[in-house]
């Protein structure tokens, strides 16, 4: 009974780094925690990231596609697009992404991408808004709490809907790598918290 109010979720996972944010999705799911949920391929532009590795040595398909392989950024969606389709996948999460997703792949999955940004948007994102800069700024503002935030993905950068956020407090002596380690800690919890609640239907509504 409980099973059919479970939204599936088949999911793609676009990164171009080291990849904790899904190794940390993947290791959820193994635990069960996040019902009906299955990593069905993971894409990055690098095909040198650590997401590739990983997504390896978990036996998931792992593709690498940048925008440089193609003559144009059409040709490049209509193969993300075409991926996407031969995986089934009905769902895409951004970890450390650090190119924008095709206008055409956004409203091909209009409200079923989301990402994780390590600051409380709206504050802290945009233009140059990655990696420890993020935390410098914060630091540079004289913040006392930041944290993570787990958005839906539009055409605005940085601007779609907020869906879930957590925070941690910045001491006074913080430093910008001591602030990146505490709130990539809190990402690891809270995006796959966000994608169990999504696939209990208790955060984006499927339509
Ligand atoms: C994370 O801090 C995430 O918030 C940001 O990029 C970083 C990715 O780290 N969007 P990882 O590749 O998941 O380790």
């Amino acid at each position: 009974m409980r099973d059919a109010l479970i939204r599936r979720l088949n999911i793609a996972v676009f990164g171009s780094g080291r990849g904790s944010n899904f190794h940390a999705i993947v290791s959820a799911i193994q635990r069960g925690e996040i019902p009906g949920a299955q990593i069905a391929v993971v894409i990055s532009n690098n095909s040198n990231a650590g997401i590739l590795a990983l997504a390896r040595a978990n036996d998931i398909p792992a593709q690498h596609l940048s925008e440089k392989q193609f003559r144009s950024l059409d040709e490049f969606a209509e193969q993300v697009l075409a991926t996407l389709r031969a995986y089934e996948v009905n769902f895409i999460a951004l970890a450390g992404y650090m190119k924008r997703i095709p206008p055409h792949v956004i409203g091909e999955f209009r409200k079923r991408i989301v990402n994780i940004h390590p600051a409380l948007l709206p504050k802290f994102g945009g233009a140059g808004m990655f990696g420890v800069h993020v935390h410098e700024a914060v630091i540079a503002a004289r913040e006392k709490v930041s944290g993570a935030t787990v958005h839906i993905v539009d055409e605005e950068y940085d601007r779609g809907p907020i869906l879930l956020q957590r925070r941690v407090s910045v001491a006074d002596d913080e430093t910008p790598a001591s602030l990146a380690e505490k709130v990539l800690t809190l990402e690891h919890e809270l995006y796959p918290e966000a994608l169990r609640l999504i696939a209990e239907g208790k955060l984006l509504s499927n339509n």
